[in-house]
């Protein structure tokens, strides 16, 4: 079999590149080791930035994001019971997009059944072959039968556990990572959303997050130890201590419900440098990890994509391979941009085990003078709603 680009993992990242590409020309196949289902079944986050909005426009897989998402122009910051909005509007003139990144994902699916373009689920055992050469190829097992695939180039999109960027030798990759010593205690319930917009919260008791995906489906979060276990947390458990950790105000009117789903998540920072290894390309968190406190996972996957897909099209267009040759210092500027970002926002928001009475009135002067100070509220509009491409 033979393809000019042979994508590694269909999460977000690869389904957008591969939509991307096919909607010029250029043929793909999406090899994922898992079923559509499973891979539908994951919760993610629901905040998008206006340049993956608009990729996703550019792939044709954006018509229910615009029936169905919401436009926020702010988000609210709260911390010693009381709360503050940042309007993005008067900083920055682009808003953020609220829908889910699991309809995202589903959107990307059928556009790509509708084009009739390959993927292969349940795929086993890819391995990457002759990446510093000008005609690589992928071998994977599939139903028990050994397939190769011969490509021009190889976009690894398989996540942080996926192989692609162990394809990278040792001796040439270098790895950057922060583990956070924390987690976060996530649910989905069927309830009102506590307000119009995200409301993150600082207390004592450790960081909040209101979000939500509709009217009626609210996603809360709650900081927990690294070493929690979800049996640990019954729903009425999570909804007191999600009331514990916002203004009054806010927990007065927080409709509660049962939970429809509920998970712990890890945090980390990550960085693999270089991106990019001969024909191996990484995107989205096979190259990077940010904590979710920015909302910038799913929204640095898309810049990766839009680096990536410029760079083959113009290389297929005109053999112009500039951009090809420079994707990866050109996708770590602004990944390392994000991860500051994401770093920071997490810094401010939560409770470290380390801190000391000097961490905590620091973190107090950081969140007094984002209230205080227009030009601190303009830095965090700008990062939140997207830096340029
Ligand atoms: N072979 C094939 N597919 C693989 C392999 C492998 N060896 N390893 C992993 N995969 C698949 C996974 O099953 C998954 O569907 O690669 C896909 C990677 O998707 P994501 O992990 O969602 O990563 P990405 O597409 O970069 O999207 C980033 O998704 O996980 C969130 O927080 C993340 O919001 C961010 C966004
Ligand atoms: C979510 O809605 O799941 C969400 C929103 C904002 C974040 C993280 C998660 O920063």
């Amino acid at each position: 079999m033979r393809v000019q680009v042979a994508i590694i993992g269909g999460g977000p990242a690869g389904l957008l590149l591969g939509q991307l590409l096919h909607r010029s020309g250029i043929d793909s196949i999406v090899l994922e080791r898992q079923t559509r289902e499973y891979v539908l079944s994951r919760i993610r986050a629901g905040i998008l930035e206006r340049g993956l909005v608009d990729l996703l426009a550019q792939a044709g897989a954006a018509d229910r994001l615009i029936a169905e998402s919401y436009s926020h122009d702010g988000t609210v910051i709260a911390y010693n019971n009381q709360q503050f909005s940042i309007p993005f509007s008067k900083y920055v003139n682009k808003p953020v997009t609220v829908y889910g990144q699991t309809e995202l994902t589903r959107d990307l699916y059928d556009a790509r059944e509708a084009a009739n373009a390959k993927t292969l689920f349940q795929v086993e055992n890819v391995v990457l072959n002759d990446l510093k050469t000008d005609s690589p190829s992928v071998h994977c097992v599939l139903d028990g039968r050994e397939i190769t695939i011969d490509c021009d180039y190889i976009a690894g999109c398989d996540g942080f556990h996926g192989v692609s960027r162990q394809h990278i030798p040792a001796s040439v990759r270098k790895e950057f990572e922060k583990v956070y010593p924390f987690g976060w205690l996530g649910i989905l319930s069927e309830t009102k959303p506590v307000h119009e917009e995200l409301v993150y919260a600082n207390s004592d008791r450790g960081f909040a997050l209101c979000s939500m995906r509709n009217e009626n489906l609210s996603r809360h979060y709650v900081q927990c130890a690294s070493d929690d276990h979800v049996d640990n947390w019954s729903d009425n458990a999570f909804w007191d201590e999600l009331k514990r950790r916002i203004p009054e105000e806010f927990a007065e009117t927080l409709e509660t419900g049962p939970s429809i789903e509920k998970s712990i998540a890890p945090l980390r920072s990550f960085v693999c440098e270089p991106m990019q290894w001969g024909r191996l390309f990484l995107c989205g968190d096979a190259a990077h990890i940010v904590p979710p406190t920015g909302a910038k996972g799913l929204n640095t996957a898309a810049s990766d994509v839009h680096y990536l897909y410029n760079a083959l099209k113009q290389w297929y267009a005109d053999k112009d391979h500039h951009a090809i040759d420079t994707y990866s210092e050109t996708a770590l500027k602004r990944v390392w941009k994000v991860e500051r970002f994401s770093w920071w926002m997490t810094s401010m928001l939560h409770r470290f085990p380390e801190h000391t009475e000097f961490d905590l009135k620091i973190q107090q002067a950081e969140l007094e003078f984002l209230q205080s100070t227009e030009s601190a509220q303009a830095a965090l509009a700008i990062n939140y709603v997207g830096l340029p491409y």
